[in-house]
This record gives C-alpha cells, sequence and structure tokens, in this order.
C-alpha cells in the first residue's frame, strides 16, 4: 500500500546541490583536463574513483540514495512520463523558465550561495569561451531547467540522482547498488534480466530511466534544439552508461554515435562550479538573443 511521503521522505538532502557535490567527489576532475574531447572520447576510470564513496558519503545524501534507489520502480518512472509529459502545466519562456527554477530558495548551497540561474549560466559560460556551438552553449544553459519538477511538490529523489534504466537488471556499478535490494523490482521476475521488458539493442530511447529532471527537460525542448544537444540534456545524469560504460546491451547505433557528445557535455556540467558569479544582468541580453534563436517567446511546461 502506498503511504503519502512526509517532508523528510522529500527532502532528504538540505539542497539539492548536496546530489552534485557528491557526483563532483565521484568524478574528480582529472588532472590537465581538456574539456573539448575529441569525438570518440572515453575517460579512463581514475584511480581516486575507487575510493570508498559509501563510507565517505554524507548521512543525508546516503538517505538520498536509499530513497531514490527505493521508489524508483519502472511502474513508477511510467507514471511519471503519464503525470508530467503532456506538457500541459504552464506555458512560459525559457528565461522566465530559469527566473521562476530560481525559486528553489531552500536549494542554495551554502558552501557556494550559488543559485540554480548561476549554475547554468556558469556551464553556459564555459562553453561559450571554449568556442563550442550556439546550440550547445544555449544546452548548457537549459540542462537542469527540469528541476522546476521540485517546486511541483517532487521529491527531491524523483528530481535529481544518478539515472539508470528501470525494467531490467541493475547494472553493480550504479552507486549505492545494495539500497536497490528494498526496491519491489529487485524481486520481481519480469525485470531481473539484464534486458528485462527491453529487445537487446532497442536503443535507449525505448528506456525508461529514473524519472528525473533530464527526461522533463528533455521533452521540453525536444522540438527547438538538435539531437546532439537532445541527448546531453536527456542523459546528463545516466552515468551509469556514460561514465561507466554499462547497458551497451541496450544501445543501438545512435545512442552510440551520441556517446561523444553527451561525454563532451558532462566536464561542463561537473567541473565548472567557481566561486565566481556570473553577471545575471549583464549576460541576459547575450542568452535572450540566443533563446530567440532556436525557441518561441512560449514553450509548454
Ligand atoms: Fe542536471
Ligand atoms: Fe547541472
Amino acid at each position: 500500500m502506498k503511504t503519502i511521503p512526509t517532508e523528510a521522505e522529500k527532502k532528504p538532502l538540505q539542497h539539492i546541490g548536496e546530489w552534485e557535490d557528491f557526483v563532483l567527489q565521484h568524478y574528480p576532475e582529472p588532472a590537465g583536463a581538456d574539456r573539448k574531447p575529441a569525438v570518440g572520447y572515453a575517460p579512463e576510470k581514475k584511480e581516486a574513483e575507487f575510493r570508498n564513496y559509501e563510507a565517505d558519503a554524507r548521512p543525508t545524501v546516503r538517505e538520498f540514495y536509499r530513497l531514490n534507489h527505493t521508489h524508483q520502480t519502472h511502474e513508477f518512472a511510467l507514471a511519471k512520463r503519464k503525470q508530467y509529459l503532456g506538457l500541459d502545466r504552464m506555458k512560459m519562456g525559457v528565461w522566465e523558465a530559469a527566473e521562476y527554477l530560481n525559486q528553489l530558495v531552500d536549494d542554495s548551497d551554502p558552501d557556494t550561495d550559488m543559485s540554480q540561474l548561476q549554475h547554468l549560466l556558469q556551464t553556459a559560460e564555459h562553453l561559450r569561451r571554449d568556442g563550442q556551438p550556439r546550440w550547445m552553449i544555449l544546452t548548457g544553459f537549459v540542462h537542469d531547467l527540469g528541476k522546476i519538477l521540485c517546486l511541483w511538490g517532487e521529491p527531491q529523489w524523483a528530481v535529481v540522482g544518478d539515472t539508470f534504466p528501470t525494467g531490467c537488471a541493475y547494472s553493480p556499478k550504479i552507486v549505492f547498488p545494495k539500497f536497490f535490494e528494498a526496491n519491489p523490482d529487485s524481486t520481481d521476475p519480469r525485470y531481473n534480466t539484464p534486458n528485462g521488458v527491453y529487445e537487446p539493442g532497442c536503443g535507449l530511447d525505448q528506456v525508461a530511466l529514473s524519472w528525473g529532471h533530464d527526461e522533463y527537460i528533455y521533452h521540453v525542448c525536444r522540438d527547438y534544439l538538435p539531437e546532439e544537444g537532445l541527448a546531453m540534456l536527456r542523459y546528463h545524469s545516466f552515468y551509469p552508461w556514460h561514465r561507466e560504460g554499462e547497458y551497451s546491451h541496450l544501445l543501438n547505433d545512435k545512442d552510440r554515435a551520441l556517446l561523444p557528445w553527451v561525454l563532451r557535455f558532462n566536464p561542463y556540467d561537473l567541473y565548472t562550479k567557481s566561486h565566481s558569479k556570473p553577471d545575471e544582468v549583464a549576460l541576459r541580453p547575450y542568452y535572450e538573443d540566443l533563446i530567440r534563436e532556436f525557441f518561441p517567446d512560449k514553450i509548454r511546461w
């Protein structure tokens, strides 16, 4: 029987940036990192990644993953798609959505005092500085707008977190794999083979990843950005695939072709957090222009 989650179960983290801080610890920036890896780049696993991350994680982060792995069932992932992907909640522009997301005041990270809008601008500004294509700069600017799901009452573990396929066996390389033991899918025979409910090589488009801000923003933007940008949006938290190389049996040629683009984006998301705050007022006209180049005034959310 389902029970309504308590406030503590909805917000195990002090702020959702705590999850990202954990990911950054888990995948530290390689020394001398080049943010423009050649197509076909696959990062080497670094010594530091083998640290005992479970023991080092904050209790709040551990509790976050416990709830995420317990409650993100295949049924849940499908139900959330049904609930949100009709995009019938509101109509608003992209800059407006960034300001709306910024209302997530209890999310501002006390360590860096960075708002969500500042993270988006830092990501996008690094892409711009590196001479990346305009559509990719814009992808950087929108990539986390799906976190507005938090403003609609979704628990943190249904908005952020490393995503993983539901409906098939869990990769042991997903962080905190023990917590899947409490997920009812882990004892459901339909979901316990490598392919589970999917055909081998069906392509990630057919796979219901655990629900979160990635899948949502992908659908919001799917008519407006090129497919390389859409893959960056949809899979940027799918670390078991893009950093661990898991789930190759579900991929098709399109996924294999898009992986280098997802990898190209990842360092801009993870390694561009700095203490110097981008000037929102000065940057706004540039981003308003860029948004106008690809999006209509209002889009559906
Ligand atoms: Fe994200
Ligand atoms: Fe991000």
